[in-house]
């Protein structure tokens, strides 16, 4: 803690006490001449009254002077303490251009260092609070469902096939969880700028078609047509392959969850710069105009996703946009014609 400490009192006390430390000698050293005979009784009678004189219209200039200085110094102090209650909309204002007006200065930026962090705390505070429900929401509805599955498995009248379903929803929902805490774990770590893989040159042509190859069952059963489009001679990029697949898996499994029977979802990458950018384009509903801001934002889901009835907690795009950004990359929506277009960038390896 820094202390700032002035031994000063009011400024018209010290204005005065000024004239006084000025005018006191002068007078003393008059009485001295005087009783020493060394000038006139008169003489002594006439300086003093000029000296006396000199020292009131001192004293008044002084008050006349200080009255300016004192409503400025007055401003500075009203304002830091209003800050000091607690009120931020303050803003102190003086005619001075002398240091007390850089003091003034110096105030109002502190203010609204003060603001602005604050907000910036509220902000954090709500995201954390909402952050706090979603979870809680996401953990609670799997665990009621587990919760009565369980009880009904243990039911005697249960038939074995009914059984034997209820078992499979609750494997359902545990994966459904494991996933929930994988991703928030991983949220959490890469927020906290914990990033401890290791980055390598990930030939992207292999990668695409790995994962392409790995949805294609889920996007059958839905009638979507997934391909994969990587010219042969593009560069290597650098980045970690299980994450770098994380990121295109999510992305894939959005675009097969939001296009209807028929459609189709395409994986293309290219060079673009000395970057390498990859993009996951699907043929389905899009994203209205309004949610295109928050789709990255944790635990948001848009369109019929937003009243939670579906799979998925919203953190997909959260978790990749995390990843691609710690690799130095970036992630946002394409402009497309039809459907939804997500594109990232990586770093091209050396
Ligand atoms: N390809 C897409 N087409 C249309 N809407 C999309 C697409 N991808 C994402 N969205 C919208 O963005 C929202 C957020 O996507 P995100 O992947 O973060 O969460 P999710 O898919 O709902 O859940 P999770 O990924 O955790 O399983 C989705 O709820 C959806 O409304
Ligand atoms: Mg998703």
């Amino acid at each position: 803690m820094t202390r700032i400490r002035s031994w000063a009192g009011s400024l018209s006390r010290q204005f005065a006490l000024a004239v006084a430390i000025v005018v006191a000698p002068v007078l003393l050293a008059l009485i001295g001449f005087g009783l020493l005979m060394v000038v006139s009784g008169h003489d002594v009678t006439v300086v003093a009254a000029i000296v006396l004189g000199a020292g009131v219209i001192a004293v008044v200039a002084a008050k006349l002077l200080a009255a300016g200085i004192l409503k400025d110094v007055h401003a500075v102090r009203d304002g830091l303490t209003a800050v000091g209650r607690g009120e931020r909309d303050v803003v102190i204002e003086t005619r001075a251009r002398d240091e007390l007006g850089e003091l003034a200065e110096a105030g109002n930026a502190m203010i609204a260092r003060l603001r602005a962090e604050e907000a910036m705390r509220d902000q954090s505070d709500a995201a954390r609070r909402n952050l706090v429900a979603a979870v809680s929401h996401d953990l609670r509805t799997p665990i009621t469902s587990l919760r009565l599955l369980a009880e009904a498995v243990g039911d005697d009248i249960v038939d074995e096939q009914t059984r034997r379903g209820y078992l499979a929803r609750i494997r359902t929902h545990i994966d459904a969880l494991s996933s929930l805490i994988d991703d928030l774990f991983e949220l959490s770590r890469l927020e906290a700028g914990d990033i401890r893989w290791t980055l390598e040159r990930v030939p992207l042509g292999e990668l695409v078609g790995e994962t392409v190859a790995a949805m294609r069952v889920q996007a059958e059963v839905k009638g979507v047509a997934v391909s994969a489009e990587v010219p042969e001679a593009l560069r290597p990029a650098r980045a970690n392959p299980e994450k770098l697949q994380r990121v295109l898996f999510n992305l894939i499994q959005n675009a097969i969850r939001h296009t209807p029977a028929d459609g189709s979802v395409v994986v293309r990458a290219a060079p673009v710069a000395d970057a390498i950018e990859v993009e996951v384009a699907d043929t389905g509903d899009g994203i209205a105009p309004e949610e295109r801001d928050r789709v990255f934002t944790a635990f948001y889901r848009g369109g019929a996703d937003a009243a939670r009835t579906s799979a998925g907690a919203g953190l997909g795009l959260a978790v990749s946009r995390a990843i691609v950004e710690a690799h130095g990359g970036r992630i946002w929506l394409a402009d497309a014609a039809r459907g939804t277009t997500v594109r990232f960038s990586l770093p091209v390896a050396g």
